[in-house]
């Protein structure tokens, strides 16, 4: 392991009422609220049980690698990760080419047990190490008038062969509200079940929104920029009417071409098992309030 891992938790994490971090196998936060006695067909258990690492590693998106599931698993390998370097720039006090490295000896690694649902209506419970995206943001220093954070991910055609076709506009970029980037569950993922994040996850740093649709959670980014402005996010920009700049998850709001009331649960085996899907992928309780007084329908 080349990373340093602790479980250590922070002060604000322990007073947490809800126990999201660090808490293998127990309850975790918000939604569901299900006694036993109301689970029924499809109901499901708030009990998390991280997914195979065989199924988290090999079943994929990352367009840049191609569009089959199979295909970062078998691609992505191409991926030169090591120099990395991220660049921080916009509305920041300390702008500049920031070595991966020594962003790993400032930030703490910590264990984040995530539901991670996709907006193709499937989903898993990732292991993932990483650190906050807010303690980033806090090296850099976000300046009064930033009010959103836009995110790159690398572009080398040479590395990627999805990006020789014009599958989105590449490079992927992605965008968060300020808010929603300074939220302690929002993090920078470096690591899978205490290992380096593998190239098809987004190696070697990958941000994860566990309340949003998997697309929000840009792989191998290279550009973090903090603007007054709402960033362009490549989804919307491919099909505006299907894929909203909020993209957070929501039973209640059907895609155009599905509904997101339920979903499969990957690696449960032949027969895959079909859960329902919770509000804000069950962290509502954390994250609601950032969209208090919004038509969620409308802002989708
Ligand atoms: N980031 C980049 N750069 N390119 C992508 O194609 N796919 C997104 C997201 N981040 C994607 C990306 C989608 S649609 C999902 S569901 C998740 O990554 C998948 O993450 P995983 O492969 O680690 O499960």
């Amino acid at each position: 392991m080349a990373h340093r891992w602790t479980n250590r938790l922070k002060d604000r994490d322990v007073t947490d009422e809800t126990l999201w971090l660090n808490r293998r196998a127990l309850v975790v936060g918000a939604g569901a609220g299900l006694g036993l006695a109301g689970l029924g067909q499809g109901a499901r258990a708030d009990v998390l049980e991280p997914t195979d690492w065989d199924d988290i590693t090999s079943y994929n998106n990352y367009y840049e690698f191609g569009t089959k599931k199979s295909d970062p698993a078998r691609h992505a390998h191409r991926l030169t990760t090591r120099p990395w370097s991220l660049r921080i720039d916009g509305l920041v006090d300390r702008p500049g080419e920031y070595d991966f490295e020594d962003i790993m000896a400032r930030m703490t690694i910590e264990e984040r047990i995530y539901r991670f649902r996709c907006v193709e209506a499937w989903s898993m419970v990732v292991p993932w190490n990483g650190f906050e995206l807010a303690d980033l943001l806090d090296m850099a220093g976000v300046q009064p008038g930033a009010k959103y954070i836009a995110f790159e991910t690398v572009l080398r055609p040479d590395e990627m062969p999805g990006t020789r076709f014009p599958t989105l506009d590449w490079p992927y970029v992605e965008g968060l509200r300020l808010d929603e980037a300074m939220h302690p569950l929002t993090i920078m993922a470096t690591g899978i079940y205490g290992r380096d994040i593998p190239n098809q996850n987004g190696a070697p740093l990958r941000l994860v929104v566990p309340w949003k649709y998997g697309f929000k959670s840009i792989k191998s980014v290279v550009r973090i920029t903090a603007t007054d402005s709402e960033p362009p996010t490549s989804w919307n920009k491919s099909n505006p009417r299907e894929y909203g700049f909020y993209s957070n998850v929501n039973p209640e709001v059907d895609h155009p071409r599905w509904s997101q009331a339920t979903e499969r649960v990957v690696g449960s085996g032949l027969f895959a098992r079909r859960q329902e899907t919770l509000m804000f992928n069950g962290y509502a309780d954390e994250v609601a309030g950032l969209y208090a007084g919004m038509d969620l329908t409308r802002h989708y």
